[in-house]
């Protein structure tokens, strides 16, 4: 796992993809690419939401990813393609690059990875590129796209200039440029994008980072259904109020317990700094916060604080206009869920016969915490849930952020064909816009490898 991203030489001959890439680039620039970027997408098995609060998450990378072709200049400019011609072509200058998080568009996430890796490596100017981009991951699915673009990015940019950052560093490098474009993500995507390695799922841990293998039971697969809701988590503070809500809920909770509240960010540090189990925090949460959602008042009273400093200190620029929190809930659901995560963890490496079961169990925990306590879920990620299970999964569940996009069930593989079958049958054909996308929308997966620099064998 440690170390930089492979570079690896490859023949185009058996690899159509890449092959249509250069031409596409030489169409477009009318020169070769001098090297390529894969950067992939990924699945969340369990642990949702709990990241950006310090606890380990196990994700796995997918097949579906973004690629990009790049040859390097002296112009002093980024210019940027897409494959997709429903992304628009955008050049700027080296020296002139802003992100304008008011308007999210597929180009800024490029330009977080390229700002993110130039305030890594110190570097005053940056070389010229010509990149055409080309990506699978369905945009705002849950499937991390718009984390891939931006690792994919970070690493056309490392490569570019001629540098060199381990994985380690290249993923939290990529986890805090994203934020540039607004949403505070936990860094999961970024991790699990350069981390990855084929045939293994991760448990991702933080502070330090770290990535350690989880072999998956042999009886099942995974399959993700993609419910058709799009969620573009940067063009809404749903997220965001997510995070704030455990913000506060850590906060509250410190400041019951006598601990110096106004450092402690995440409820994992509350945890850290009370050294108590998982459960007992669940405790915690019980006997301290009410379920009845909080309103700003409340907060401020109890942290004996005035609303301008909860404003300007604690709600993030789009989560100014919050005025309730549901600390009880949020709280509830992320210590539960760092608990799953570890059981699943241990149901992996000790492998007993009912691991499927087990596994199945915790994920259908898990959507249910999603659904109920974390709010995260919606209606037809939740119709698509019922039907997975009663197609045969043992377990289902949302995956990603949430509030649309896609679930990941664990299936049996005897029963695979008629859980596709089934699937397809009730959630995607009676619908007309979904039946005509069933095909990359419903399907198996396997944990594939991380980032990678490809040249032309
Ligand atoms: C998004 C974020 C991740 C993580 C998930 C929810 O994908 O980028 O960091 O918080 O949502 O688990």
């Amino acid at each position: 796992m440690a170390g930089n991203p492979p570079k690896i030489k490859v023949s185009f001959s058996d690899n159509e993809r890449l092959q249509k890439l250069k031409e596409a680039f030489h169409g477009k620039y009318a020169e070769s690419p001098l090297f390529y970027v894969r950067a992939p997408g990924r699945v969340n098995l369990i642990g949702e939401h709990i990241d950006y609060c310090g606890y380990a998450v196990l994700p796995m990378a997918i097949e579906q990813n973004i690629l990009a072709a790049v040859s390097v200049n002296n112009s002093q400019a980024i210019q940027l393609t897409n494959t997709d011609s429903k992304y628009k072509d955008f050049s700027v200058s080296v020296n002139e690059i802003i992100i304008d998080r008011e308007n999210p568009q597929w180009y800024y996430y490029f330009l977080c990875g390229v700002k993110g890796v130039q305030e890594q490596l110190n570097l005053s100017s940056l070389a010229g590129i010509h990149c055409i981009v080309d990506g699978t991951i369905p945009a705002s699915s849950g499937l991390s796209s718009s984390s891939a673009l931006v690792c994919c990015a970070g690493l056309v940019t490392m490569e570019a200039n001629q540098k060199a950052i381990s994985k380690v560093l290249l993923a939290e490098t990529c986890a805090k440029c994203e934020r540039y474009i607004g949403t505070e993500g936990g860094g999961m995507d970024q991790s699990i994008s350069f981390l990855a390695e084929e045939g293994t799922a991760k448990l991702i841990e933080f502070n330090p980072l770290r990535a350690t293998d989880v072999k998956l039971p042999a009886g099942a697969m995974f399959v993700i259904a993609n419910s058709c809701v799009e969620m573009n988590k940067a063009a809404s503070s749903l997220f965001n109020i997510r995070v704030v809500e455990c913000r506060i809920a850590t906060k509250v909770l410190a400041k019951a317990k006598g601990l110096k509240w106004s450092a402690l960010q995440k409820l994992g540090e509350l945890h850290t700094e009370l050294k108590l189990s998982l459960e007992k925090m669940l405790d915690l949460v019980e006997e301290v916060l009410h379920p009845e959602p909080y309103s700003r008042e409340e907060v401020c009273k109890l942290l004996e604080i005035t609303t301008e400093q909860l404003c300007n200190n604690i709600l993030s620029a789009n989560t100014q206009h919050v005025m309730q929190f549901e600390l009880y809930q949020r709280a509830k659901h992320v210590y539960s869920e760092a608990a799953r995560v570890v059981q699943f963890k241990a149901v992996c490496d000790s492998s007993p016969d009912d691991a499927v079961l087990q596994l199945g169990n915790l994920m259908n925990q898990s959507h249910a915490s999603c659904r109920y306590l974390y709010e995260c879920s919606c209606l037809e990620l939740d119709q698509l849930v019922d039907i997975c299970l009663k197609a045969g999964a043992v377990g289902s569940r949302l995956t990603g952020a949430g509030w649309g996009g896609c679930t990941v069930s664990m299936v049996p593989i005897e029963k695979m064909d008629s859980f596709l079958r089934s699937v397809k049958e009730q959630y995607y054909m009676p619908d007309a816009r979904r039946a005509a996308l069933v095909k990359q929308s419903l399907f198996v997966t396997r944990p594939g490898g991380g980032a990678a620099i490809f040249t032309e064998e």
